[in-house]
C-alpha cells in the first residue's frame, strides 16, 4: 500500500501557466461527484510502476467518490482498444488512458468524443487524434537529459555541476531506447542525445557497434528480453578485447535484464567492473541494484504525484471546470498541441537514494533491504 498514500505536493497549489484552448467537455453525467464512472486503462502489469499508477489513480478517484473501472492490457493493443470500447459502452463519464501504441486509439476515441466523454492521456501521449483533452505526464525530454547526465557523470566526463571535467576517454558505450510506438521513447532518446551527441562527435564517447539511430536501438514493447538479446551479440562482436564502459538504457524494465547479460559476461568483478548503466522508474529491483552498485542510476518519477495530477484533471472536467496545466506548447500529437501538466523527475544514485526514496516515504528501508 506504500504508493496509495497521497503525495505531499498539492497540485492545486502549483503554478498555472499559459492560456488553455477551450477544450473541456462537460459530461452528460453532471459534475456532482456522485455515481460517476471513470475508466482507467493502463498498458501492462509487467512493470511495477504501471501497477502503482493504476492503483494510485483508482484509490484517489474512489476517495473523491467516483466509481472506477481499472483495466490493464498486458501490452496488447487490441486488448486495450477492447477495454476502452467496453468502458465507453458501460457509460464511463471520463477516461484516463496510459496507452500502449499511442497511434492506435483514434477510432475508439472518436466514439468517446461522440459520447462527450473527456479523455486524459496518462504519462504517454496519445497521438493522431483530436479526441483527447489533456495530458498528464513528466517532463520527458528532461528525463532523457537526466539519463545522459548521469551516464556522463558516472563516466567522469562531467562533474556534479554538469561542467566537463576534461576527461577525454575514449569511453565505449552502447545505446538502448524504448518502444517505437510509445511517444515517450523518442522524447527520452532525443533528450539524451542532445547531451551525448557532442561527446560522440568529439570522440570522448565511442558507440563501438555504430548503432545510434533510434530505429536500430529501439526496443519494441519495452521488452527487456528483447533488449537482452540485442546486448549479448553486441558484447560478443565488439567487446571481447575491450571493456564496455557505459550503457544508455531507457527504463529499469530494460536495464535490469541488461545487468544479467553483463553479469553473465563477467562484468561486476574487479577485472571487469560494472559499466555505467542508466535506468528509469525507480522500480524496487532496480533500486536494489543501485544500492548494490550494479546499476548506476535510475530516474524517480513519483507515480503518486502523476495520479494526483490526472485525478485532479478528471475531477475538474467532471465538475465543468478547466484543469490546471503548466505546458501548452511542448506536446504536439500530430493533430493538435495537447494542454499538459508536466511533473519533475529526479536522478537516483547510490549517493541519494535514501534521501530521495526512503525519506520521501516512497519506499521503506525494509523494502530496499
Ligand atoms: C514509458 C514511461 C516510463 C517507463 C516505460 C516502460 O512510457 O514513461 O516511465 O515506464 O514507459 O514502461
Amino acid at each position: 500500500m506504500r504508493h496509495a498514500t497521497r503525495p505531499t505536493v498539492v497540485v492545486g497549489a502549483l503554478l498555472l501557466t499559459g492560456g488553455l484552448a477551450a477544450c473541456s467537455v462537460i459530461p452528460a453525467g453532471g459534475g456532482d461527484g456522485d455515481d460517476l464512472l471513470v475508466g482507467v486503462a493502463m498498458p501492462t502489469t509487467t512493470s511495477q510502476r504501471w501497477i502503482d499508477d493504476g492503483e494510485n489513480v483508482q484509490a484517489q478517484l474512489e476517495a473523491l467518490g467516483h466509481q472506477v473501472d481499472l483495466q490493464f492490457a498486458e501490452d496488447d493493443v487490441p486488448t486495450q482498444v477492447a477495454q476502452i470500447q467496453k468502458m465507453i459502452d458501460d457509460g464511463a463519464d471520463a477516461l484516463v488512458i496510459g496507452s500502449i501504441d499511442g497511434t492506435a486509439l483514434k477510432d475508439v476515441l472518436a466514439q468517446a468524443s461522440a459520447a462527450d466523454i473527456p479523455v486524459i492521456s496518462y504519462d504517454r501521449l496519445i497521438r493522431d487524434t483530436q479526441d483527447i483533452d489533456y495530458y498528464a505526464t513528466f517532463d520527458n525530454a528532461r528525463v532523457g537529459v537526466q539519463q545522459a547526465t548521469s551516464l556522463l557523470s558516472g563516466l567522469g566526463v562531467i562533474d556534479e555541476t554538469g561542467e566537463p571535467t576534461g576527461v577525454t576517454g575514449p569511453f565505449a558505450i552502447e545505446l538502448f531506447a524504448g518502444s517505437p510506438d510509445d511517444n515517450n521513447a523518442t522524447v527520452f532518446y532525443q533528450g539524451a542525445m542532445s547531451l551525448l551527441q557532442p561527446y560522440i562527435d568529439s570522440g570522448v564517447l565511442v558507440v563501438t557497434s555504430g548503432e545510434t539511430a533510434f530505429e536500430t536501438i529501439a526496443t519494441p514493447a519495452w521488452n527487456g528480453e528483447t533488449a537482452a538479446k540485442r546486448l549479448g551479440p553486441l558484447l560478443d562482436a565488439h567487446y571481447t578485447s575491450r571493456r564496455l564502459d557505459g550503457i544508455l538504457a531507457p527504463a529499469d524494465i530494460i536495464s535490469v535484464p541488461l545487468l544479467e547479460v553483463l553479469r553473465g559476461a563477467g562484468y561486476g568483478t574487479d577485472a571487469k567492473p560494472w559499466p555505467v548503466v542508466t535506468g528509469q522508474d525507480a522500480d524496487v529491483t532496480a533500486v536494489k541494484a543501485v544500492v548494490a552498485g550494479e546499476l548506476h542510476s535510475t530516474i524517480y518519477k513519483d507515480t503518486r504525484q502523476l495520479a494526483e495530477v490526472a485525478v485532479t484533471m478528471v475531477d475538474a472536467l467532471l465538475s465543468g471546470e478547466e484543469p490546471e496545466t503548466n505546458d501548452v506548447t511542448s506536446y504536439d500529437n500530430g493533430v493538435m498541441v495537447v494542454p499538459s501538466y508536466l511533473l519533475a523527475s529526479q536522478v537516483v544514485t547510490q549517493d541519494n537514494y535514501e534521501e530521495v526514496l526512503v525519506e520521501s516515504g516512497y519506499y521503506t528501508a525494509e523494502e530496499l533491504g
